[in-house]
């Protein structure tokens, strides 16, 4: 199970935070989940706020020392510090955020900054910055101070501070939050060119079509705990006995969303452009479907009801149930 073609084994691993509360019990970040990695691919950690997405890949790069379990990363255990010292020089980490950065200095400075901590040689570096700018697209912007970049810049030179020491596994802490869609589109487009040239990649994120499009293999967790795993296509026929039902509606069908999510299905409503509402839930097979829930939303004027094939925000959704957000 340890074998060499993974990078990654994670066996029951527990994270708990002490609680500022005297008396009160220890906050379970990560509650037990295991998971392997192979070597090479794009990994998913999907799941909504708070599920201890970010303190297990904090755990997995030796930022975070694990309550209990095991987890091997190239062989390696992130519970023993001296292997932990090891390691870091193997790996590296986009924790999001605007930490890591000096935010006085140009791009290309910052680069260097980082290669000196990786000891690497002066003679090499200009050859290593140069590629690295090039391949997050900031040669044009290297000279300029980063606290003058945008958003995405500001991504883009984190990633390429991430590559400075040529990392076998690189994580990804939801590297496109915040950015508009064309940025976002270079960012994946990247974690794809670092697949292909060999890296892992361990990414969170809470974008379905992202990890659809990225991901070989992912994990959806929910309160510390596993609640999905496969590829995309197995995620998506694990809830295979749920129908995924859409209607279209002239009025707003609030109050039919409100009772379905009374019943506990998971519901959203989003309206249309030329005012209409669509409405989207997952119902069990077998609920006689759409007969009942056409009666429902009757009185909203039903312009269409339909049964779609499961996305896999569809699968998201029944998976984590009401800890979406
Ligand atoms: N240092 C800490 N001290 C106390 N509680 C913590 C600490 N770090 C995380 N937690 C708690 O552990 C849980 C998991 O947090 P974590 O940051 O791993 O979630 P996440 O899945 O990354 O969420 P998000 O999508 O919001 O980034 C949360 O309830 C969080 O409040
Ligand atoms: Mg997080």
């Amino acid at each position: 199970m340890n074998g060499p073609e993974h990078a990654i084994v994670v066996e029951d691993l527990v994270r708990t935070f002490k609680s500022f509360m005297s008396g009160s019990p220890e906050k379970v970040a990560v509650g037990g989940i295991s998971f392997e990695v192979k070597k090479g691919e794009i990994f998913g950690i999907l799941g909504p706020n708070g599920a201890g997405k970010t303190t297990t890949i904090k755990m997995l790069s030796g930022l975070l020392t694990p309550t209990s379990g095991k987890a091997m990363v190239l062989g390696m255990d992130v519970s023993d510090e001296k292997s932990v010292r090891s390691l870091r020089r193997r790996i590296n980490i986009v924790a999001g955020g605007e930490r890591g950065l000096y935010y006085r200095l140009s791009g290309r400075q910052n680069l260097e900054f980082f290669s000196d901590l990786y000891g690497i040689p002066k003679k090499e570096q200009k050859t290593l910055i140069n590629g690295l700018l090039e391949l997050v697209d900031l040669a044009d912007a290297a000279e300029v101070k980063v606290e003058n970049y945008s958003r995405g810049m500001k991504q883009r030179i984190h990633i390429a501070r991430a590559l400075i020491n040529s990392p076998e596994i690189l994580y990804l802490d939801e590297p496109t939050i915040g950015l508009d869609p064309e940025i976002s589109r270079g960012i994946r487009g990247l974690v794809r060119k670092l697949s292909d040239g060999g890296a892992t990649v361990i990414l969170t994120t809470h974008y379905m079509f992202e990890a659809e499009e990225l991901c070989d293999h992912m994990i959806i967790v929910s309160h510390g705990k596993v609640v999905g795993r496969g590829t995309v296509i197995e995620i998506k026929d694990s809830i295979a006995d749920v129908s995924c039902i859409k209607v279209v509606t002239e009025a707003d069908p609030a109050v039919a969303v409100a009772a379905l999510r009374a019943e506990g299905l998971e519901a959203g409503v989003d309206a249309l452009l030329n005012g209409r509402f669509v409405t989207k839930f997952a119902a069990r097979k077998g609920d006689d479907a759409l007969g009942s829930y056409e009666g429902l939303f009757a009185p909203f004027r039903v312009k269409s009801i339909g049964i779609e094939e499961p996305t896999l925000e569809d699968a998201y959704l029944t998976l984590v149930g009401g800890d979406a957000e």
